[in-house]
């Protein structure tokens, strides 16, 4: 079965299913569709299904006029019918793993997919997990479902996990110049997998087990998570040292080994860094240990829209205003710096509670024309010098390069900038109060 896999991998004659075409599932399909691969995205969205099909991306990494030319060769083409896994020699799933209410993970996509993968379940076939999980769901979940077939893992079918580790926006590193980690159920479920992911990724760095891949994943966003905590409680520190967190980190970084800079800012955002920490605290919580830097920095990070608005509302009061009437303009709601996506934006966030606070908001950004608040509908306005100046603040939240922060900061009568992106403006900076 190896070698035969091995064999159709290497001539292109293996038939790729995605299962997932979001922002990892449809890069994937992209890069595999390029090298040659004939890719069937499979996804639930049956709207997201018939874009793909009309060379449509809904992913800021992915252009339409990279999509539509392999649309239209037939290297890629998008279903909602599982039943094409019948023809699909390797499968990656890429669903979303979320937390529940409760802050818990919640593996039901993971699981529905697993599920029709074992309905159609071949000799023969690779699968391989890319969503971010708890270590052990590989080999704990979805192992024993496919094994319910009869077949057996490392002989009949492979599996494995491998993160997937796109940065969204990262211009430099993308799905394929970013290393790929690679762990195996058996010793050959790694090498396949490691194989498949060569004929496109720049490397693929084999581990021990299944385990080990999804802890990967899990320290390297951990590790994001605590020092973004770290450096937001620095900046907590700084205000009331009265000192500029912005001069600290950037002289720190001049040491040229043992420091690496990471930046505060009104909170975490998108579907990984917020999010998957947790999952890994949760898993040490059925082994009876407390995951205390995870969940101090949780604490920290999600406290950061409050601090925003405190400041805001520290801001107004010296100049003899409340937040109770003043017009805030809230400038970026992306999650970060020049993409649309609005997952677990901390934006969103400072924006509810100015309302609660009886401010009035609007907000402009470039990436998002409109966005759901509770059950009405906002839409971004144009950043026009009127409306900079007919507000009492303009809280920089996200950091676009497509903003003119000369032109704000000239027309603003204050600006709350929480990620130092006006820090080239020369003129009126009096107006300015940095996170
Ligand atoms: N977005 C990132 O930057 C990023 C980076 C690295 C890892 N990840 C991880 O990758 C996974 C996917 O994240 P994403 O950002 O691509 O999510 P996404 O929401 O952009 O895409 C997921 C897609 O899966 C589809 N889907 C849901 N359930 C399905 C099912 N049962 N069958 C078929 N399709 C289904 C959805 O309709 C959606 O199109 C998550 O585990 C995430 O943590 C995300």
């Amino acid at each position: 079965m190896y070698k035969r896999l091995e064999k159709k991998i290497k001539s292109r004659r293996a038939v790729v299913g995605i299962i997932g075409m979001g922002y990892v599932g449809l890069p994937l399909a992209v890069e595999l569709g390029r090298e040659g691969f004939k890719v069937v995205g499979i996804d639930i969205d049956s709207g997201r299904v018939s874009r793909i099909n009309s060379g449509k991306s809904d992913i800021d990494d992915v252009a339409d006029k990279d999509l539509r030319p392999l649309v239209k060769k037939g290297k890629i083409s998008a279903t909602a019918d599982f039943s094409v896994l019948n023809q699909v020699d390797c499968v990656a799933i890429c669903v979303p793993t979320p937390l529940s209410k409760t802050k818990d993970p919640d593996v039901s996509y993971i699981l529905a997919g697993v599920s029709e993968v074992q309905e159609y379940l071949h000799p023969g076939q690779l699968v391989i997990l890319e969503s971010t999980t708890y270590p052990g769901t590989t080999e704990e979940l979805i192992l024993p479902m496919l094994e319910e077939t009869g077949l057996e893992v490392g002989k009949d079918f492979f599996l494995a996990f491998s993160p997937e580790r796109v940065d969204p926006g990262n211009e430099k590193y993308t799905t394929k110049n970013t290393p790929r980690v690679v762990g195996g159920i058996t010793p050959q479920c790694t090498e396949i997998a490691k194989f498949f992911y060569e004929q496109t990724i720049t490397r693929a760095v084999p581990l021990s087990s299944t385990k080990s891949a999804e802890m990967v994943k899990l320290l390297e966003n951990t590790f994001r998570s605590v020092n973004i905590g770290l450096v937001n409680e620095v900046a907590l520190m700084c205000d009331r040292l009265k000192i500029d967190v912005w001069e600290i980190i950037d002289a720190a970084n001049t040491k040229p080994f043992g420091f690496m800079p990471f930046y505060p800012g009104p909170g975490l955002g998108g579907h990984c860094i917020p999010i998957d920490p947790h999952y890994l605290s949760w898993k040490l919580k059925s082994l009876n240990y407390y995951a205390r830097f995870i969940e101090l920095a949780g604490d920290i990070n999600s406290r950061m829209p409050e601090y925003v608005v405190e400041r805001i509302n520290r801001a107004l009061n010296r100049k003899k205003k409340s937040l109770k009437g003043s017009k805030i303009l809230v400038l970026g709601v992306a999650y970060k710096r020049d993409i649309k996506d609005l997952r677990e934006s901390p934006a969103l966030d400072v924006m509810e509670l100015l309302q609660i606070a009886g401010a009035e908001v609007e907000y402009s950004d470039p990436h998002v024309p409109s966005l759901g608040m509770d059950d009405s509908e906002m839409k971004s306005v144009r950043l026009t010098r009127k409306i900079l100046q007919g507000s009492d603040c303009v809280a920089i939240l996200t950091d676009h390069s497509a903003y003119d922060y000369d032109f704000i900061v000239r027309n603003a009568q204050l600006v709350m900038d929480t990620r130092n992106a006006t820090k080239n403006v020369k003129k009126n900076r009096e107006k300015i109060v940095k996170l």
